[in-house]
């Protein structure tokens, strides 16, 4: 790279590098891109520098200004960087789950940093979205920079890492992958790829815990539950993700994203964070259920370095039950193998509680999915059914979407993270290319893993 006038022009042009050991057992190729090697330290300089510019053209931003944003840092890196180079002020609302590094670095800026709880709803007025609200509603001459609303977001993807990508792969591309936040990389990447060559599929990693995973594979906004790993998975919808690019969702436990980052270090050379670490895995589980060669790229969202005082720190990994033994390799698949064939039953919408019931007690089981299609609509229980039939509807009502909990799983899924729905009193939907073939109840589970 040749002189640039500030370190807002150095930022993109990352390398696209071939990881060595993640896919290494498959024919597949998996490409990381460094976006860690930007001047802020991560994917988010791209964002923070269109939303600035876009801003300052609209006239949003104003000389001397306050930009105010929501951020799990670092978003916040990028602004406040560009802030830095021109003049204006910073103030960053941060969940207190954040790495200390992260809210060190903003300070080291001088931006002024909030930090509010992280266990509470988004519409609740402690919530992160909600202060920054407040803040640039108390603030005069302030600009909200707003990522998870900002069209700039995905257009900063659209505009520059994609075509980067393109270019870098000469158009040889099959699948992309990136760790799904605001979805502006997913879908102003998916965007771009998706106009050049439709049939390169698109798939976003997201943590368990966040809704995405549910949403896109049943259409239901689930609850979602809070998480170790930063920067990816969300608990409410941005505009900024577009599902209409994405053609999958893959999803990875806390400690798969840990054990990745760690081994993108220890074992590539690769200085990323636990975000990266979850694509890495995506990427493998992709290469992994191939049958034939693929080449996935993938993005290397942040660094190491803003995380060395918690994936990176044995202490850390291990209070969190991390480092306790080899976790188990069963999946999903293992189980339903072993179990032998168990019809699948399920009933539309339309049913009549008197109907489903019955079924219920021949078949002896205790709850039922609701399916309209291929696509699930929810899950009845004999205690959802019981609490209608006490509220006063007949037995001839129809069952409707039901209210019962549920999580879905493919068949690749680590045996080991049931547990953690069945301590939400969620019930196990198996899905595979689309389809419902299994239901998992907490008695399967304990069967299985006291047989083994
Ligand atoms: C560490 C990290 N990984 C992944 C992401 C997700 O990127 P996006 O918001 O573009 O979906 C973010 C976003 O803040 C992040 O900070």
């Amino acid at each position: 790279m040749a002189v640039v006038d500030s370190v807002v022009d150095a930022v993109g042009g990352t390398p696209l590098v071939r990881l060595r050991t993640f896919g290494a057992h498959t024919e597949s190729n998996i490409l990381a891109k460094l976006e860690y090697m930007n001047p802020g330290g991560s994917v988010k300089d791209r964002v923070a520098f269109q939303i600035i510019t876009d801003a300052e053209e609209s006239g949003a931003l104003v000389p001397g200004g306050t930009i105010i944003e929501a951020t799990s840092g670092n978003t916040g890196m990028g602004l406040a960087l560009a802030a830095a180079i021109r003049g204006y002020k910073t103030i960053f609302v941060m969940p207190d789950k954040m790495s200390e590094e992260k809210i060190r670095s903003l300070r080291a800026f001088g931006a002024k940093v909030v930090i509010t709880p992280t266990n509470v709803e988004p519409e609740d007025p402690r919530s992160y979205y909600c202060v920054a609200k407040k803040l640039v509603e108390d603030t005069p001459n302030s600009f909200y920079a707003n990522q998870y609303h900002n069209p700039s977001n995905p257009k900063a993807h659209y505009t520059s890492t994609g075509p980067e990508i393109w270019e870098q792969c000469e158009g040889n591309i099959d699948v992309f992958v990136s760790a799904a936040g605001t979805g502006g990389t997913i879908s102003g990447v998916g965007k771009f790829l998706k106009e050049k060559n439709p049939n390169i599929r698109i798939v976003a990693a997201d943590p368990v815990g966040s809704l995405y995973y549910d949403y896109f594979h049943s259409g239901k906004l689930t609850e979602a539950h809070s998480y170790l790993v930063e920067g990816f998975g969300e608990d409410f919808l941005p505009s900024t993700m577009s599902f209409e690019y994405i053609d999958d969702v893959i999803r990875v436990t806390d400690r798969e994203c840990f054990d990745g980052a760690r081994k993108l270090v220890r074992r590539e050379g690769i200085y990323a964070g636990g975000s990266s670490g979850g694509a890495a895995v995506a990427c493998e589980k992709i290469a992994e259920r191939s049958e034939r060669p693929l080449r996935i790229v993938t993005i290397m969202c942040d660094s190491a370095s803003r995380y060395l005082s918690k994936v990176f720190n044995d202490n850390w990994m291990r209070e969190n039950g991390f480092l306790e033994g080899p976790e188990s390799n069963a999946i999903v698949a293992d189980l339903l193998s072993r179990r032998g064939h168990v019809e699948v039953v399920t009933a539309a919408p339309e049913r009549s509680i008197r109907e489903v019931i019955g079924m219920m007690k021949d078949i002896g089981i205790s709850q039922i999915p609701v399916i309209v299609g291929e696509r699930i609509k929810g899950i009845v229980g004999e205690r959802d059914l019981l609490q209608r039939l006490v509220g006063g509807d007949t037995p001839d009502s129809a069952i409707g979407e039901g209210s019962a909990k549920f999580a879905i799983v493919d068949p690749i899924t680590r045996l080991s993270m049931l547990p953690e729905f069945f301590g939400r009193d969620q019930t196990v939907l198996v899905m595979n290319d689309g389809r419902l073939i299994g239901v998992i109840t907490k008695i399967d589970y304990i069967d299985y893993v006291t047989s083994t």
